[in-house]
Formats: C-alpha cells, structure tokens, sequence
C-alpha cells in the first residue's frame, strides 16, 4: 500500500478528492492511503498556532518550523517517507516525475503557503516540487495534483477501461483521438477505418494520429522521443 501524508493546514480541502472516483475506489480497496494532517495539531501553544511574523520584516507570515517538525517525527518514526514540499520554484511537476514518485511507499507532502515556509524545514525536504509556472495561494491543489497522477499508476488502480488516458505522454508522445457511438453526429463521421475491424491498418492509424497530434500541439516533446524509422517517414508526410 502506498501512503500519503498531506501536511496542510486546510485539511479538510482533501475530503472530496478522497472521496471522489479513481482515488475513493483505491481508497477503498486499500491499494492507497491519504493521510491529511492538521498541522494546528502540532502546534506547541495553546492556540495552535502555526504562522508567524517574517525576522527581519517583510510582508505576510511564514509557517513555523515547529509543527512540521513535530509531524513529520510523528509520521517517520518507524521508517524514513520521502519528503516533498510544494513551491512555485520547484522540480517541474511531469509524468516521469509521477513514475518516480510511484515506486515510493511512503510521501509526506507538506503543502507551503502563498508567504513562504521557515527556511529550516527544508532540512527534512528531499525535493521541492512545482505544478508550474504560476503562483497559487497555497501548495494545497498542487498536492493534490501530484496525488491523483501518482495514484492512478499504482497498479491495480486505473482498469483497463479508464486506461485509455495514459497513452497520452507515457511514450512520450500524446494520444490518439477516440470515438464513441453514433457513427456520424451532426455530420461529423467517425473514421472509417475505426469501422473497419482490421486492427493492424487501426494501429497503424493511431500511430500516425499520436505522432501528427504531437506534432501540431506539443512538438517540443518530438524531441526527448525515440522514433522508429516508420514513425519518421510519418512526420516527413
Ligand atoms: N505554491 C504556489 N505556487 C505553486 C506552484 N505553482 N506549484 C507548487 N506549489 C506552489
């Protein structure tokens, strides 16, 4: 079972992400665990606080070191989780970095604020992770970005039918177009060859619509991929 814990302080921003689809069925089944911690909870006063002034001025509070210490030595006690906190300056958030953090059992996610986190945590942070280049309000939905694409390669998550997505960027190239019933909606068919039930001349054309959809939406992403001499005789056409 993989293991999350969120330290945040809005816990309660990750009850309907719990709760919802792929994540509440792998929830539920027991293949993940999302553990929210209230990080007032550690707070070492008797009004739980967790914020304070800036030493040396500036605007804004920063969230003090001591409840995140205090939690994270209450969730690592028996073994060491690998440390990430959110930061619009981090790692870039990508789906290689999902894969690596899939092999990992347990994560402790501390979810930064807008006005920044007492240096000193970075001492237990293995690395700083971004979603992008923007600035939220706090590292709560970039934990919960994280969260949702490392859960569905865990295996046993995403069945065959919901799989359809992860062609897009696991081979590094984006996906094909897919179709559903009707055949043809308000004059719009689907292709014939999706019709045909030849599934050679069907890979072949999914190929090439991966490597055209690259092309036209993502092509700085040809790049880092590793065409066939067949797939290169696509994109010269
Ligand atoms: N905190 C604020 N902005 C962020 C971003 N873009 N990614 C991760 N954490 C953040």
């Amino acid at each position: 079972m993989k293991k999350f814990h969120i330290l945040t302080i809005f816990p309660e921003f990750f009850e309907g992400f719990k709760n919802t689809g792929i994540v509440s069925k792998a929830v539920k089944s027991g293949l993940v665990d999302i553990n929210a911690v209230n990080l007032r909870d550690y707070a070492t006063d008797k009004h739980r606080t967790v914020d304070d002034v800036v030493y040396g001025g500036g605007p804004g509070m920063l969230l003090k070191p001591e409840p995140i210490f205090r939690a994270y030595e209450t969730i690592s006690k028996e073994k060491k989780p690998y440390v990430l906190i959110t930061e619009p300056w981090g790692r870039k958030f990508d789906q290689e970095f999902a894969y690596e953090l899939s092999k990992k059992d347990e994560i402790i996610i501390i979810c930064g604020r807008y006005e920044g986190v007492d240096e000193r945590v970075k001492s237990i942070v293995d690395e700083e992770v971004s979603i992008g280049d923007f600035v939220l309000s706090g590292g709560e939905p970039a934990a919960l970005v994280i969260m949702d694409a490392v859960i569905r390669l865990i295996p046993g998550v995403v069945g065959d039918k919901d799989s359809l997505r992860v062609d897009s960027f696991s081979d590094g190239l984006l996906g094909y177009p897919n179709y559903t019933r009707p055949p043809v909606y308000r004059g719009m068919e689907v292709p014939k060859v999706l019709r045909s039930g030849n599934h050679k001349l069907i890979g072949i054309w999914r190929r090439w619509k991966q490597i055209e959809n690259t092309y036209k939406k993502r092509p700085d992403l040809l790049d880092k991929v590793n065409l066939s001499e067949k797939d290169k005789i696509i994109l010269q056409n």
